[in-house]
């Protein structure tokens, strides 16, 4: 298989890198190729809901940026895991811009995939953040006609998710699962 990872997270060594990580070493373990996507090192316009995509037909938009080659990496994946830290109950902006600009692609050229969600998050467990992020990820795969095959919320209060081993033996298992 041909696993997508996006990093909504602006750390590149901070607690959601460490789970994306594991699901990605678990992935690589059974063979599957990964490609691993920081998002918040990437330039992704707003969208401008202008509606020109529609006009002009999928992955066509006004903007002419990173999303050019992630539109073409969303499509050729069979696997996609988004992975983020909880940003005021919800997902991050760099996760949400990313999300939007999907509005441009025809939704058939992503039903089947299977879809992953990783996060983690310092205030209460179980999150209430998680829980409400987690619930717009199953819309939108259920909207998209995506397989919403798992998801992992992990809190990083108590200690930093490098130092937490049981959370990254369950987003190893499952990246390897995929
Ligand atoms: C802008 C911002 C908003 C946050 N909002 C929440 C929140 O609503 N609930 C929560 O439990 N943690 C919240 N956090 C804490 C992060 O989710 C948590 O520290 C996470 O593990 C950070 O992941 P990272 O190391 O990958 O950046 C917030 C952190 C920031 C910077």
């Amino acid at each position: 298989m041909n696993c997508l990872a996006l990093l909504g997270s602006p750390r590149k060594d901070g607690n959601t890198a460490s789970l994306l990580d594991a699901f990605i070493a678990g992935a690589e373990s059974k063979g599957h190729s990964t490609r691993m996507v920081r998002l918040h090192e990437k330039r992704i316009e707003y969208c401008n809901g202008c509606g020109y995509c529609r006009q002009k037909g999928s992955g066509q938009c006004v903007h002419d940026d990173d999303m050019t080659g992630l539109y073409r990496d969303i499509v050729a994946a069979d696997a996609v895991v988004q992975a983020f830290p909880v940003y005021w109950w919800t997902m991050p902006a760099q996760t949400k811009v990313f999300q939007d600009r999907l509005y441009a692609l025809d939704y058939s050229l992503l039903s089947g995939k299977k879809f992953y969600l990783l996060s983690t998050y310092m205030d209460e467990d179980p999150n209430s953040g998680f829980a409400l992020a987690e619930s717009s990820f199953r819309e939108i795969c259920s909207y998209l006609r995506m397989d919403f095959a798992g998801s992992l919320g992990v809190c990083s209060g108590p200690r930093p998710v490098k130092e937490n081993r049981e959370a990254l033996d369950r987003a190893f298992r499952m990246g390897a699962g995929i």
